[in-house]
This record gives structure tokens, C-alpha cells and sequence, in this order.
């Protein structure tokens, strides 16, 4: 894939710094570069590497895509706002509903109903506003590796595949930390002074929710998810693991609720030990805890009537579901 990789033992994180600060200042000349947060620390140190170079020449975006966790457009704002990065927010969810609509299969969903929405439609829209042409965004070396390697298509993943950006969509992207996987990203933005709150986040994908619903994404099924997820992180954020999350399954199972038949949804619980994420082990939680979020999940998020824990490997699973 024509990336060599720098690990977390060989980077020297000041050099890094300077080097990406400094290309990106050359790519940008006297313009104005976007950049986009997603909530994850790859996205974020992009962003301050951005700014670092840039200053307010980069505009900062949080496209609110519908299909976030709960409270994360003003947990980002607020965090950046504290680094002194406006960012604005920028409410997309119609149309990515809109794109999503109908789809099940995983790949299209990746490829029709997020990579499309937002490269085709909300970037180029918002690079034109902003009178901007180049792109900054945080595809790591396991993003690549695994798009190219066929695992999943990565909503984030171009030239690596033979697509040119310039000329899918009519801008230039610029990936500075291409070569580095998630400890040296950690390891790079404590450097750039990120809340070590953020630095230590557990990844969360481009494709937000939707690569935990399997089957049709829809705003009810989103927030389903969503809630599953707030309780699924809460109960879980002191287990050390590298990624804890919650899957709305697309079968409905029959359950009972006050005496009656109550045909409703599936929950699986997956929580990931891993150094990199291309290779991971379910993590051992005391089964007292996985029960105690069992009776929270299906007390509190409506319609759901049952929770699994997942216990396969990767390979052969992923660490998300879609
Ligand atoms: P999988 O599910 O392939 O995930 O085992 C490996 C890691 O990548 C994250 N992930 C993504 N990140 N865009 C991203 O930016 C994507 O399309 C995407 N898909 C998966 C996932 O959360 C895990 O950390």
C-alpha cells in the first residue's frame, strides 16, 4: 500500500509534529484548509496539527450526522472551544437519512449512504463556503491496511484504493498521520496538548451508529442504539478495555414484558481488548456487571428485550458490526 508505518517505539513525536505541521503549511500555501471531527482522537489530532499549522486559515467542522453518540456535537465543541478551535456544527442528518434509506447491505451502507453524503455532498459544500480546497482528515495506518487488505470498505479510505480526490469530488486530501497507528496517534496528541480525556477516548468509527445497526439505519433505530450506547460506555469506561460499544441486531426476538408477549429487539454487548485493532479478544467482564447492564438496557431503552455479550475473536469478527 506504499505506507511504511512508524510505531509507537521508533516516533519521535516532536519530529512528527514539526514534519506534518510544516507539509501541511506547504500543501495549504496561502489558502484555507477544512477540517472535520468525528469525536475520535484521530480526527482531533488532526485538527490541532491543522491548527498548529494554520491558524484560523483552518476551518474546523462537526458534521452532525444524525448518527452520533449522545451530547457529542457540544462535548466536542467545548473541548476544542478550551484549545481555542471554534468549531462549528453543522446539522446533516436529513440527508444522511436520506442516503441511508432502504440500505442494508454493509458495504453499501458504507460506500451509498456515508462515504457519498459526505464527500459528494456536505465536504464539497462546505469547502466551497468556505472558499477552501483542501480536506484534512485522520485515516490511520489501520484504516488503509484493512481497506486494502478487502476487510471492510473504510468511509475514509481514497488514494490507497486507486481513487483520486481531486478528482471524485474536486478537492485534495490531506492525511497526516497516515503512517501511524492508535498509540502513536494517543501518543502525538498528549504532545499537542489534547485533554487527556480525549486523548484516551476509545476509537469511535467514521461511520458513527450506523456501523452497529445491522440492517436498515433509521432515526428509530438510531436512537435505540444511541441509548444502548450511553448505558454500554457509562458501565464500561473504567474496564481498561480499547473499545466497548453496543449493536442493535436486525432480528426481533420474542420476549415477555408485564405478563404479555413482547416481540422486541436484540442488543449485543461488545467490549474489545486490543493494542491496535487489527487483531482483538472479547474482555473478560465479571458476568455480575454484565448482568447488572442487562437490567439497565432493558429497563430503560424501550423495546429492547434482549442483551448478549459477544465472545468471538477478531479475526474472524470485527471489532464493529457493519
Ligand atoms: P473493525 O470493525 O474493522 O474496526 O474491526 C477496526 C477499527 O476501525 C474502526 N472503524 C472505522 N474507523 N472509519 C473509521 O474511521 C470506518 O469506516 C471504520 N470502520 C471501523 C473501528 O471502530 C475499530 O476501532
Amino acid at each position: 500500500m506504499g505506507i511504511t508505518e512508524i510505531p509507537l517505539d521508533k516516533l519521535d513525536t516532536e519530529a512528527f509534529i514539526e514534519q506534518q505541521v510544516a507539509a501541511i503549511r506547504e500543501a495549504a500555501a496561502d489558502g484555507i484548509a477544512m477540517s472535520a471531527l468525528s469525536g475520535g482522537v484521530d480526527s482531533a489530532v488532526v485538527t490541532l496539527l491543522a491548527h498548529r499549522a494554520l491558524g484560523t486559515r483552518l476551518k474546523s467542522y462537526f458534521i452532525d450526522t444524525g448518527l452520533m453518540r449522545e451530547n457529542e456535537p457540544q462535548q466536542i465543541v467545548d473541548w476544542f472551544a478550551a484549545l481555542d478551535v471554534k468549531v462549528e456544527v453543522v446539522d446533516a442528518a436529513d440527508r444522511f437519512f436520506e442516503a441511508l434509506r432502504g440500505l442494508t447491505d454493509p458495504e453499501r451502507k458504507r460506500e451509498q449512504g456515508i462515504t457519498q453524503p459526505f464527500y459528494k455532498d456536505v465536504f464539497a459544500d462546505l469547502l466551497r463556503r468556505a472558499n477552501a480546497n483542501i480536506l484534512l482528515q485522520g485515516t490511520n495506518f489501520t484504516d488503509v491496511q484493512e481497506t486494502a487488505a478487502g476487510v471492510k470498505r473504510q468511509h475514509n479510505v481514497f488514494t490507497q484504493i486507486g481513487i483520486d480526490p481531486q478528482k471524485a469530488f474536486g478537492y485534495k486530501v490531506l492525511e497526516p498521520i497516515l503512517a501511524l497507528r492508535k498509540p502513536a496517534i494517543r501518543a502525538v496528541g498528549r504532545a499537542l496538548g489534547l485533554p487527556t480525556e480525549l486523548a484516551q477516548r476509545p476509537p469511535f468509527p467514521g461511520p458513527a451508529l450506523a456501523a452497529r445497526i445491522i440492517g436498515e439505519v433509521t432515526r428509530e433505530r438510531v436512537a435505540i442504539v444511541r441509548q444502548a450506547t450511553a448505558i454500554v460506555e457509562e458501565g464500561l469506561c473504567d474496564s481498561g478495555a480499547f473499545q466497548y460499544l453496543a449493536v442493535l441486531h436486525q432480528d426481533r426476538v420474542t420476549g415477555v414484558r408485564d405478563g404479555k408477549r413482547d416481540f422486541g429487539y436484540q442488543i449485543e454487548i461488545r467490549c474489545w481488548d486490543s493494542q491496535d485493532a487489527v487483531t482483538a479478544v472479547p474482555t473478560e467482564i465479571p458476568f455480575a456487571r454484565l448482568r447488572a447492564l442487562a437490567d439497565r438496557i432493558t429497563g430503560t431503552v424501550p423495546g429492547v428485550v434482549s442483551v448478549t455479550y459477544h465472545i468471538a475473536a477478531k479475526p474472524p469478527s470485527c471489532i464493529e458490526a457493519v
